[in-house]
């Protein structure tokens, strides 16, 4: 199974480290970055959503019809438009993007956060009404007859669209959340489910929890996984460390400055399951595996794709195929200086994680949470 690579799609040049120098909605930067990762080997991009930033929707039709090759995650909060609207959006997308997009449906883990747009909703009842709405999505995508729709959050009546996607059946369903709702929800609707990066263990037991409840929901295939992380790399290993202790410091700094608190930020922490289990995971060490180091995690609160891979490009690629031995499918990578690192990660790091894994693929390899005990051993 060959593995794909995921990078970013910023509307402008801010990080964790960095403080944005133009506009929210900068174009060239949007452009830059884009074409960063087009020219560099990776596949795909993430428009991500905040309740605060330029709306993804228009900026990834604008960048789609600029850029060739690559592919666009399409971040969607369900609260924010009505499902069938929504399935047209998207199916116009993928026409604009001539079938380069994916949908990924995010539920919201902050409720002050989701408030801000009118959400009232617990996370739980969230994630049933994300699953309601995604259901309504492929409907509308495929269903060529008037259908009546008669539901908890959505009720609607002889409705048919008259724009269908290009790709078939549909574009793919992409999902991230980790806690049982979560799992519920998204390993019965999704095609590709999301976690932050965490340690092996850790990583194996969201596998096992997300094809358990595909299975539970009746599926006999199941969702493939994506991972998250942050990497840091140098031409020696010396290099590298040090790179990643100025990292965190640059990312304290900021902090310190009140540059970057977290929106809706709770006194007693984060409510979502899986910014808690990142901090956990920090508290409890800060080195992992080959290359997993949780201080950049830690300094932000386990906020999202925050734990870093810490090494030369081989460390690191070593680092990857081990979540791809696992099972993971998808690789997500972002850095801090997001172009420069996007340049470096696609030139140093992609090609050897792709040589290795056609190799696997050439030989037949077994995959899965199944073998981690094995894959811990080779470390
Ligand atoms: C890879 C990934 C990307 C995400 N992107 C966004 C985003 O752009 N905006 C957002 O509000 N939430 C985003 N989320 C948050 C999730 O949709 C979810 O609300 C959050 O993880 C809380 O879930 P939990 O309590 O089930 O862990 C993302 C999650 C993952 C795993």
């Amino acid at each position: 199974m060959p593995v794909e690579f995921l990078g970013i799609a910023y509307t402008n040049n801010a990080s964790e480290t960095t403080a944005r120098s133009g506009l929210s909605f900068d174009k060239d930067y949007t452009l830059k970055l884009a074409r960063a990762h087009e020219d560099h080997g990776w596949d795909r991009v993430l428009f991500a959503y905040g309740s605060d930033t330029p709306v993804p929707d228009p900026a990834a039709g604008w960048l789609a019809a600029k850029v060739d090759r690559l592919h666009i995650l399409l971040a969607h909060r369900p609260n924010v438009s009505y499902p069938t609207y929504a399935a047209r959006s998207f199916a116009t997308l993928d026409h604009i993007s001539d079938g380069r997009l994916t949908i990924h449906f995010i539920t919201g883990g902050n409720d002050h956060e989701q408030r801000r747009e009118g959400d009232t909703l617990t996370k739980d009842q969230r994630y049933a009404r994300t699953r309601e709405y995604i259901q309504i999505v492929k409907k509308v995508w495929t269903r060529t007859e008037p259908f009546d729709h008669e539901g908890e959050h959505y009720q609607f009546h002889d409705y048919i669209s008259d724009v269908f996607p290009v790709q078939k059946p549909h574009p793919g369903i992409s999902f991230g959340g980790s806690s049982p709702a979560a799992y519920g929800a998204g390993g019965a609707e999704a095609d590709v489910y999301c976690l932050w990066g965490e340690p092996l263990t850790d990583t194996a037991q969201q596998i096992e929890s997300v094809w358990a409840a595909a299975r539970a929901a009746g599926r006999t295939d199941r969702p493939r996984i994506q991972a998250a992380f942050r990497p840091i790399i140098a031409p020696t290993e010396t290099l590298a460390w040090e790179k990643a202790h100025r990292t965190v410091e640059a990312i304290r700094r900021r902090r310190a400055q009140g540059r970057q608190a977290p929106r809706g930020h709770h006194p007693d922490g984060p409510e979502n399951t899986g910014a808690q289990r990142l901090i956990s995971i920090a508290a409890k060490g800060e080195r992992y595996d080959r290359a997993l180091w949780t201080p950049t995690s830690a300094a932000t609160g386990g906020e999202g794709n925050s734990n870093a891979l810490v090494g030369t490009p081989e460390t690191v690629a070593q680092a990857l195929l081990d979540y791809y031995d696992l099972g993971v499918d998808i690789l997500s990578a972002r850095g801090y200086d997001l172009t420069g690192d996007a340049i470096d990660f696609g030139r140093h790091v992609i090609p050897i994680v792709r040589e290795e894994v056609a190799k696997r693929d050439r030989e037949g390899a077994e995959r899965g949470p199944h073998l981690l005990e094995k894959i811990l051993a080779t470390h």
